[in-house]
């Protein structure tokens, strides 16, 4: 099998004269060294990189970084200096994102089972606005106003009835999902003619998200031309068309460009008034392929007539993607890139169970020993923010890394913090 391909690697990556890795100008050993494995590097510049890229493909104030595909201040900083809102899909997200000095109005509340608090504390702040997802968030609403609060300002959260080509778990748009106002049966019609007549929020528009990891253009075409043919005739001002974009894992997927993206989204709505904000809130797109996880090598298992296991210090815990939704990464050698990686063995974690795994079947460079560095690519969204620390395995630090210089945002979970919130 051929090398790891450029193409998933952090933008700043380079090859060192002896064949190791560095991102933005740091060897990977030597950021091991001073940090330990796991570690989840990011490439900051690349992420500045694509969140400008968003603004010139959407427009200023029209991109919304779902900060679920990974949030800590430093992250939620970031983004907010470089003009993106941030959804935060729970009080918690909120609570980071407040905490990094985001200021509320930048900030869309999501959920699809928003507690009387988060409610309470969205409108308190005077977030943005908030996307309603049921008939019951808006009961919940108007008790709210009865108390006293300002009226919220909202979108209405809508399926379009679009079935995308993803897995089952991250599909969103179609008619039988837990999330929105079902378009076909007319509850989205009877939820704006709602809003319409209540004193206790204030309609600025409507809102869709299909799914996640979605390559097909068609896909989004199709959900946002249901959703402008909805949209058109209320008058409204703001149309989110949700994140989504797929993103390459492995080394013969292509990467969808933002451009690609744009243009579905244009076309399909290009009949709007001018008036009509047309909004995004990509997440993984942002983030996935600015960040690589370094691990050590523990053990290699070799069972003769039926395969090589490769432990790794990490697994599930930092990256339970494989186990949730089989999804496949790419490993290799940050200390020889440019290897051949002909030898295959299923790399796995170290917890206490089979399905730990974090390649199945997975093409390494000959000779893998015990004490290497393995690293995998494009793990920067859904990876630290679905960290667990089962088996009590402290979740791995992060560290953001730009023109020569490291900054832990992040740091290593320690023994004491697994016992923080134990009583007695
Ligand atoms: N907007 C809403 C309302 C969402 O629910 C999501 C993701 C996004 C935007 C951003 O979607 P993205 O651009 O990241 O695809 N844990 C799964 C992905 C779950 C996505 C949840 N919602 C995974 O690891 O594949």
């Amino acid at each position: 099998m051929a090398p790891i391909s450029k193409h998933l690697l952090p933008m700043n990556s380079s090859v060192d004269t002896d064949g190791a890795l560095r991102i933005a100008g740091l060897r990977i050993d030597a950021l091991a060294a001073e940090y330990g494995t796991p570690l989840f590097v990011y490439d900051e510049d690349h992420i500045r990189s694509n969140c400008r890229a968003l603004v010139a493909e959407f427009g200023v104030d029209n991109v919304v970084y779902a900060s679920k595909a990974f949030l800590c201040k430093a992250m939620a900083a970031l983004v907010h200096k470089e003009g993106l809102m941030l959804d935060v899909a729970s009080g918690g997200e909120l609570f980071v994102a407040l905490a990094a000095g985001v200021p509320a109005n930048r900030c869309v509340l999501h959920g699809n089972n928003k507690s009387d608090r988060e409610l309470i504390e969205a409108i308190e702040a005077g977030v943005h606005h908030i996307v309603v997802d049921s008939f019951d968030e808006l009961a919940r609403l108007e008790a709210i106003h009865a108390t006293g609060l300002p009226a919220a300002r909202i979108q209405l959260r809508v399926t379009p009835g679009v079935h995308v080509h993803t897995h089952e778990f991250v599909a969103t748009g179609q008619d039988d999902s837990k999330f929105g106002f079902n378009l076909t049966n007319g509850d989205a019609a009877r939820a704006v003619a709602l809003c319409k007549e209540s004193k206790s929020v204030e309609l600025l528009g409507l809102h869709c998200h299909i799914g996640s990891q979605v390559f097909a253009a068609d896909n989004f075409t199709a959900a946002a031309k249901a959703m402008v043919e909805f949209f058109a005739p209320l008058g409204l001002e703001e149309l989110t068309l949700g994140g989504g974009l797929g993103v390459a894992y492995l080394n013969h997927e292509p990467t969808p460009t933002y451009s690609q993206w744009g243009s579905a989204l244009k076309e399909a709505t290009r009949n709007l008034p001018s008036s009509a904000r047309v909004i995004v809130e990509p997440g993984r797109s942002l983030v996935a392929a600015t960040a690589v996880t370094i691990y050590s090598v523990g053990t290699v298992k070799n069972i003769s007539g039926i395969r090589k296991y490769i432990s790794v210090d990490g697994g599930m815990s930092d990256n339970p993607r494989p186990i949730m939704y089989g999804s496949g990464y790419e490993a290799f050698d940050p200390m020889r890139v440019d290897a051949d990686r002909p030898d295959n063995a299923r790399i796995v974690g170290k917890h206490c169970e089979s399905g730990d795994i974090v390649i199945l079947d997975a093409s390494i460079p000959a000779n893998v020993k015990v004490g290497d560095l393995m690293v995998t690519p494009v793990t920067g969204a859904y990876g630290y923010s679905m960290a667990s620390n089962y088996n009590k395995i402290g979740r791995p630090a992060v560290v953001f890394v730009s023109n020569g210089n490291a900054r832990l945002v992040v740091r290593r979970e320690e023994y004491e913090d697994l016992v923080r919130l134990d009583i007695g």
